[in-house]
């Protein structure tokens, strides 16, 4: 079979990452988290006190970063420059700031080329909000994913728990819920299913369930 690109879509903590990751460790693809990139460029921002809504301004802050996607056994470094973002991204700062930046038009523009020649050899597996609908229109598969807010605020605490990182269930029932608002009703690229995307709602599956979902699709990818 030609090395595919799966394009995976969904809302905050359906387990994209975890399935991308999985998935193309699998099948010897390249696992590309377009979520990291949007948070570089809030992680710069915050840092450069560049306007979270100022698009011209983070445009040309992007013209200057030299963000590049490595993948490694974790799944993927995140580097902007000499510095590696890879953990710094994941801050609460980060994530709850991040649909501002990710809602501007001129952000979007700016890093449609790196997406775009980051999937062009195949053999990927990319996760992200607008995969299906505008970065990989053309993708062999597309999927979906989505759960219920409850169990994906739960599946996030879980995780915060068993890292030892503090965590509030509820407050991150609403943090989710908020982000997915933002990312849903933003005008340009909103999360969305694609036409041809398959639904997948994992509330009642494991990881290996999806997993194999997903390779029952691919049988059907010609
Ligand atoms: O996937 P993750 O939750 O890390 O994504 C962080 C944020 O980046 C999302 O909430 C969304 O605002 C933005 N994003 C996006 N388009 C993508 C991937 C992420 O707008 N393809």
């Amino acid at each position: 079979m030609k090395p595919l690109q799966i394009a995976l879509d969904g809302p905050a903590g359906a387990g994209k990452s975890t399935i991308a990751k999985t998935l193309a460790k699998k099948l010897g693809y390249v696992y590309i988290d377009t979520g990291a990139i949007y948070r570089a460029v809030t992680y710069r921002a915050l840092n450069e006190h560049v306007g979270l809504e100022d698009g011209p301004a983070l445009a040309a802050m992007i013209a200057e970063m030299d963000l590049r996607l490595v993948p490694s056994e974790s799944g993927q470094r995140v580097f902007d420059g000499a510095t590696e973002v890879t953990d710094l991204i994941r801050s609460s700062e980060v994530t709850n700031n991040v649909s501002f930046v990710a809602r501007q038009p001129e952000v979007r523009d700016a890093l449609m080329d790196l997406q775009r020649d980051l999937a062009k050899e195949g053999g990927i597996v990319m996760d992200g909000r607008d995969i299906g609908t505008h970065v990989l229109p053309g993708a062999d598969l597309k999927v979906f994913m989505t759960a219920t807010v409850e169990e994906r605020a739960r599946r996030r605490h879980d995780e915060n728990v068993s890292k030892g990182l503090p965590s509030d269930l509820e407050q991150l029932q609403r943090e989710i819920a908020l982000r997915d608002k933002r990312d849903s009703e933003r005008e340009v690229a909103p999360l969305r299913q694609a036409d041809d995307a398959h639904y997948l709602d994992t509330t009642k599956l494991s990881i290996d369930g999806v997993v194999e979902a997903i390779e029952r699709l691919m049988k059907q990818v010609v």
